[in-house]
């Protein structure tokens, strides 16, 4: 079977604002998934993380390379063409309230997917938000409620109800709890671990946390400065990355 997803000698690059110059932040990457698991991307701030992951989703522009997603080149597809997979790629970002809009109730929220999709309108609609919601840990008549009224942990549960609404195959995870308190860190992780085993979905996963990497991934990529320096099942990335790194201070530390 042909892996979920297959990038291939990925570059992006940007213009800095302040004199022109190309920055390159992701030089050359090559990374594959396979439907159910999760691979972690670590590194330190500023190599590449969430520039590699939005490119991979199409949401920034890639400068060269390819990417395979369910067997198709997405960066060469046309956006009409690209749409029908955009259902099958979400994203949930680290800061949970940042990422919903403060205007909306929360079924407006979680089903708009759904409605931009053309998935579902009126009263199935409403039906499947509740069920997105109870499926996260949430009560369906929360959908009659604004984010403000949420804690950090239960907005995150609504910013993944709205990832899930579309039955994503992938869904790129950015740092997504690394704005929550520790108590709440695990019970969220214990939900997109719950998820995965009831709908298969992969997670392309970024953190810092080294704990949370080796409690979540199978595969983990070490990006240092746009490349991957090391890539392989997670327990030897991380004990290799630990013996590198054996300062008394890093040895010890939970974080990259
Ligand atoms: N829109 C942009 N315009 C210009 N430069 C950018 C832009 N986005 C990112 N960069 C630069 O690209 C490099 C990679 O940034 P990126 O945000 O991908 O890193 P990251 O690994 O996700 O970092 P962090 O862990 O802090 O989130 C950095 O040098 C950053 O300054
Ligand atoms: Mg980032």
């Amino acid at each position: 079977m042909s892996p979920l997803l297959v990038v291939d000698n990925l570059h992006v690059r940007f213009r800095d604002r302040s004199n022109g110059a190309w920055v390159d932040a992701v030089r050359g990457v090559d990374l594959t998934l396979a439907a159910g698991r999760t691979l972690g991307l670590v590194g330190e701030s500023g190599c590449g993380k969430t520039s590699l992951a939005r490119s991979i989703l199409r949401l920034i522009p890639a400068h060269t390379g390819n990417v395979h997603f369910e067997g198709q080149s997405i960066l060469e597809l046309p956006e009409r063409a690209l749409r029908p997979l955009r259902r099958r790629m979400q994203i949930i970002f680290q800061d949970p309230g940042g990422s919903l809009d403060a205007r909306m109730k929360v079924g407006a929220i979680v089903g708009e997917p759904l409605l931009v999709h053309r998935i579902a309108r009126g009263a199935t609609l409403r039906k499947r938000v509740g069920q997105l919601l109870e499926q996260v840990g949430l009560d369906p008549a929360d959908a009659s409620r604004y984010p403000h009224s949420f804690s950090g942990g239960q907005k995150q549960r609504i910013a993944i109800a709205r990832a899930m609404a579309t039955e994503p195959s992938l869904i790129v995870c950015d740092e997504p709890t690394s704005a929550l308190d520790v108590s709440v860190q695990a019970s969220i992780l214990r939900l997109l671990q719950e998820l995965q085993a009831s709908t298969n979905v992969s997670y392309l996963f970024i953190t810092h946390d080294l704990a949370v990497a080796r409690c979540m991934c199978d595969e983990i990529a070490v990006l240092q400065d746009g490349r991957v320096v090391e890539f392989g099942e997670s327990e030897s990335v991380l004990r290799s990355w630990l013996d590198q790194n054996p300062s008394p201070s890093r040895a010890s530390s939970t974080s990259i």
